[in-house]
């Protein structure tokens, strides 16, 4: 069926047996909105999202739209690196195949769709008293980031680390950080044992968290890591990431990550082999590979851990395992394309973003790398 009076124009339809992406080009020209079993005018649809109050009105644009049985579970924001439109789409499925599990395979070709056009990050957001929502969502890989939003990393993914950032102003910072294009906010937690230097606890912790609407990436360079896991996450972390040197015991660091509700990361120094990571990195959401010897910002990139990201990709792929791979130390918009395309998925930046004059345009600069 295929309605008048849309004012987007079709650009491509992306099908799967479970339902209908549909893909318009902003044209006012335009001309058709079509769905297999639900049809909607466009101006039914931006009546449904205003009622829905889910916001992902980008632009003026309508982003992405999944719809489940007669409720929508989620909206999906398409973002490019500079935080421009991408594409725009819906998704609908026919209520009769609610509880088969097609909600799981909508979700993924939503992100193969978005894998192919190199979009960086998925946000959805989602009605928080939805458990079937909210349950599609972590399943498929998905952060949740407060009671209706979730993210989901695709691509490219910045992560300023806020030893950086003017304590003085940390509420400014990390306001200027949700503006931005970068999608984490990185912790950086030394407890002056495990490494010569003592960042910061709890306390600036929670005030970031309170503060952010990004993801809370938060590296422990701590010993004893498994005394503090339940807190850091606690405190508002996403992801929790221990050191190999510093854990005694791997699995139940990742197993007391994951029972409190976190992703788990594990991060290996310059000077370990990507290689001992290897019986855990079925387990693992993501590994962090040091690229300066941790402790301090500012520190000159080394060169060699191009090769341990791709070694580590390596090993990632023939496991078949979902981990993602994040870098940290000495990253700037000058060498961010080579981690990039060694593999990495996510930049840690501390300096190189908030020695910046303009740290908004330099993590820019560093996406489009
Ligand atoms: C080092 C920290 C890094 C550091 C990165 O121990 O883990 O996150 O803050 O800072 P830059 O980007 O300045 O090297
Ligand atoms: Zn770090």
């Amino acid at each position: 069926m295929v309605l008048q009076g849309a004012i987007c124009r079709l650009r491509s339809v992306v099908s799967s047996d479970v339902g209908t992406i549909l893909l318009w080009e902003n044209d006012p020209t335009l001309v058709q909105f079509s769905d297999p079993h639900t049809p909607y005018t466009k101006v039914q649809i931006e009546e449904f999202i205003a009622n829905q109050q889910l916001g992902f009105k980008v632009n003026g644009q309508i982003r992405l739209m999944i719809e489940v049985s007669d409720s929508v579970v989620g909206a999906i924001d398409l973002f490019d690196y500079d935080g421009s439109c991408a594409e725009i789409g819906i998704l609908i499925y026919d209520q009769s195949n609610r509880g088969k599990g097609y909600a799981t395979d909508a979700v993924n070709t939503v992100k193969a769709y978005a894998q192919s056009l190199h979009i960086s990050m998925l946000k959805a957001v989602t009605d928080s008293s939805n458990s079937a929502s909210n349950a599609l969502f972590s399943r498929c890989g998905f952060v949740k980031t407060d009671n209706n939003t979730y993210f989901c990393c695709m691509n490219r993914v910045i992560a300023p680390s806020i030893l950086s950032a003017d304590f003085g102003n940390l509420e400014r910072d990390i306001k200027m950080l949700n503006r931005s294009a970068a999608e984490w906010v990185h912790i950086d937690i030394m407890d002056g044992v495990f490494v010569p230097n003592i960042s910061f606890g709890f306390p600036v912790l929670n005030v970031v968290a309170k503060h952010s609407t990004k993801v809370i990436d938060t590296h422990l360079m701590i010993c004893e890591p498994l005394r503090y896991i339940e807190r850091f996450v606690k405190a508002g972390s996403h992801y929790v990431t221990f050191h190999y040197e510093a854990a005694e015991d791997i699995d139940a660091c990742i197993e007391a990550i994951h029972a409190a509700g976190a992703k788990a990361g594990i991060s290996i120094k310059p000077n370990t082999e990507v290689a001992v990571l290897e019986p855990w990195i079925e387990k693992l959401d993501m590994v962090l590979i040091m690229s300066v010897e941790p402790g301090f910002g500012g520190q000159s990139f080394i060169a060699h851990s191009l090769d341990k990201v791709r070694e580590l990709k390596a090993m990632i792929k023939a496991h078949n395992a979902s981990c993602i791979i994040e870098i940290d130390g000495g990253i700037s918009a000058s060498n961010a394309a080579e981690v990039f395309s060694a593999g990495a998925d996510v930049v840690v930046a501390g300096s190189a973003v908030f020695c910046a004059e303009n740290p908004e345009a330099e993590i820019i600069k560093m996406l489009n790398a």
